[in-house]
């Protein structure tokens, strides 16, 4: 018998408890969620033509790449001379094709400048088949400077892999650039917004926080191509792009042409994070670059710049409109503040060298902003350990909260469910920041199987039992594009029309859709259920709905009789809704194929007395959630 200690709740749950982790890996934001679908639509690639090709043979000199350094952040455009009408136009090839829909609108349009009339545009979507299923006519009036053009049609077919045509008539010449071609049904309809199904499938965890933009990213390869939050906000054909740091490195499917271009930049994360009901968690460069790669570090007396970063996106995130960042914000479309609370300084970063621009953040930002939590990262141990000299020092520096990675085998999830149940409750709270049970490593790229969802979902028992000092915790990477990805397993995969959740994302949506509020004990005798006989549990009660919640994990090859005891004095009212994520094989996976393979089944019992009898299925995830008064 398992006893539910309901009346003697451990601590509260932390309100911003299951997150998402945001990362542009595995395409997750160009070429994803992002929905522009022109690759290298302002020829800023390290090739310019990366993505294009010309679509007849036409006189040398005809195309021309103009360098023009005075534009701040996009110095290249592309200048078309036709001194007479002949056929000329490029054609771009898509992130990996475009993905478009029958019936749907898109809105093609660039910047341009012709000093004399001559030039039209007219664009053709194609299929795979180079079959013309869109078209429109752009004409482009004359004039010194850059100006915007823009169409809009209607693909009259679907395809997952289109193209698009883009012609040049008539004669004369034309400087174009921010060639771009977006879905009108975007995300909330915002014009150039996000890809709708991808947003979705994330409002449907109901996240608490959204930490971006990453991961590595974060860090860049080296301290040039690191992240800078303030090249990703204002008009966006002014975002400086970089090299993404997953281009071809660690690459199982190389990726070449992956930069980052903006388009989902600072201003978009908060605006995201709050249309889905999230917290914005923000992590910056901590003037460190990704230990795995040069390991660069900004000299101690050059760290201004990097402090300075950090205050701004304060500013720029909660400040009034009249300070130079929030009027920014404002001009952007956002005058309330985005009520920024936590801010990560630095990712996987460890050493003396992290401690000590650790320490010089921390002064400066408690100083200034003593409102803002900041979350310091612990490095990340081969062991999946923690790094005790590290830990140590964080501690011994009060940081607020400790950002913990995590990519270990299915075994270690399961011994882990006990991690935290002695942790010290007076110092620095936990952000499990990156989690994911990975049943290949270290040999290879691993599979979203069941048994990786079913390991996380034991070890997240433990999260949820310590979810006072555990805070916060998401998975990661989220998104991986099934024909351009870095990185596996994924949270969720998708190609250029369709997404879908793994098993590991229905775990982590069940723990965020019962997350409760009250942490409440469930024994085995006087011990935790950490993984005697192979179960595990947990359990909350919720404040608001007036329910208990308890999950149950059964790692075993056979089905489980279980007998939950309710030690209270309050009642069990009506039904049960009980909620199961099985399968007896815990290779089984969901594919674009069979998307729900693995998915809650939802069924009402009644349960009698004070007691929660059943029969639990083998390698199964059940939610049970009773009301009480
Ligand atoms: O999630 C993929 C990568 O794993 C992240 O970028 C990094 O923080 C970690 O090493």
């Amino acid at each position: 018998d398992l006893k539910v200690q309901l009346d003697n709740a451990s601590g509260k749950i932390s309100p911003h408890m299951w997150g998402i982790f945001f990362e542009d890996i595995n395409l997750g934001a160009d070429g994803g969620i992002y929905a522009e679908l022109v690759k290298n639509r302002s020829f800023e690639f390290d090739h310019p033509m990366m993505g294009w090709k010309r679509l007849e043979n036409v006189p040398e000199g005809t195309f021309l790449i103009v360098n023009d350094g005075r534009r701040k952040g996009n110095a290249r455009s592309l200048k078309i001379h036709k001194p007479t009408d002949f056929k000329t136009g490029l054609q771009n090839e898509g992130f990996r094709g475009m993905g478009v829909k029958k019936g749907d609108g898109y809105e093609f349009s660039l910047l341009y400048r012709q000093a004399s009339p001559g030039i039209r545009i007219k664009v053709e979507l194609l299929n795979e088949q180079d079959q013309v299923i869109g078209t429109a006519a752009l004409p482009l009036s004359q004039g010194a400077s850059w100006q915007t053009g823009s169409v809009t049609f209607t693909s009259s077919e679907t395809s997952p892999k289109g193209k698009l045509n883009i012609w040049f008539e008539g004669a004369g010449d034309v400087e174009v650039d921010m060639l771009s071609l977006f879905p009108q049904d975007t995300w909330k309809n915002r014009p150039k917004g996000l890809r709708k199904d991808m947003v979705q499938i994330l409002a449907d965890m109901e996240p608490d926080f959204v930490r971006f933009p990453g991961g590595c990213i974060v860090e860049g390869r080296d301290l040039a191509t690191r992240f800078q939050w303030k090249k990703t906000v204002g008009p966006i054909e002014e975002r400086e792009l970089i090299i993404n740091r997953w281009n071809t490195e660690f690459s199982h499917r190389l990726t070449p042409d992956y930069f980052q271009t903006f388009g989902l930049g600072f201003y978009e994360y908060f605006l995201l994070s709050e249309d889905i009901g999230a917290e914005p968690v923000p992590i910056l460069n901590c003037g460190m670059a990704c230990q795995f790669n040069t390991g660069e570090v900004v000299p101690l007396d050059e760290l201004d710049e990097y402090i300075q970063d950090a205050l701004d996106l304060i500013e720029f995130a909660n400040g009034d409109t009249h300070t130079p960042w929030g009027k920014l914000r404002a001009e952007m479309g956002h005058p309330a503040p985005f009520n920024l609370k936590m801010l990560g300084v630095g990712n996987e970063n460890w050493g003396p060298q992290y401690i000590e621009r650790l320490a010089i953040f921390q002064k400066i930002l408690q100083e200034k902003h003593p409102e803002i939590q900041i979350i310091a990262s612990s490095g990340t141990d081969p062991n999946g350990e923690r790094f005790d000299y590290l830990d140590e020092k964080l501690r011994d520096m009060k940081v607020d909260i400790i950002d913990e990675h995590y990519y270990r085998p299915p075994a270690w999830f399961l011994s882990g469910a006990d991690r935290y149940d002695d942790y010290d409750r007076n110092g620095p709270k936990i952000f499990a920041g990156e989690y994911a049970s990975h049943t290949t490593r270290p040999q290879g790229p691993g599979r979203s199987t069941w048994e990786a969802a079913l390991s996380e979902a034991a070890f997240l028992t433990g999260l949820e039992r310590n979810g006072d000092v555990v805070t916060m915790a998401s998975y990661a990477p989220l998104f991986g594009h099934v024909d351009g990805w870095q990185w596996s397993p994924d949270l969720i995969w998708v190609d250029n029309l369709n997404v879908y959740g793994t098993p590991s994302y229905h775990v982590q949506k069940l723990y965020s859709l019962n997350k409760g509020t009250d942490i409440i004990p469930v024994k085995l005798g006087d011990q935790n259920v950490v993984g005697q006989d192979s179960l595990y549990a947990s359990a909350v009660y919720d404040a608001n709905t007036k329910e208990l919640i308890v999950k149950f994990v059964n790692y075993n090859e056979q089905s489980v009789e279980a007998n939950f005891q309710l030690d209270t004095k309050k009642k069990m009212k009506g039904n049960a809704t009980k909620i199961t994520l099985a399968n007896a094989d815990r290779n089984v996976v969901n594919s674009l194929e069979e998307p729900l393979r693995i998915k809650p089944q939802t069924e009402q019992v009644n349960y009698k007395g004070k007691a929660i009898k059943d029969t639990f299925p083998p390698y199964s995830f059940t939610v049970i959630k009773i009301p009480v008064q």
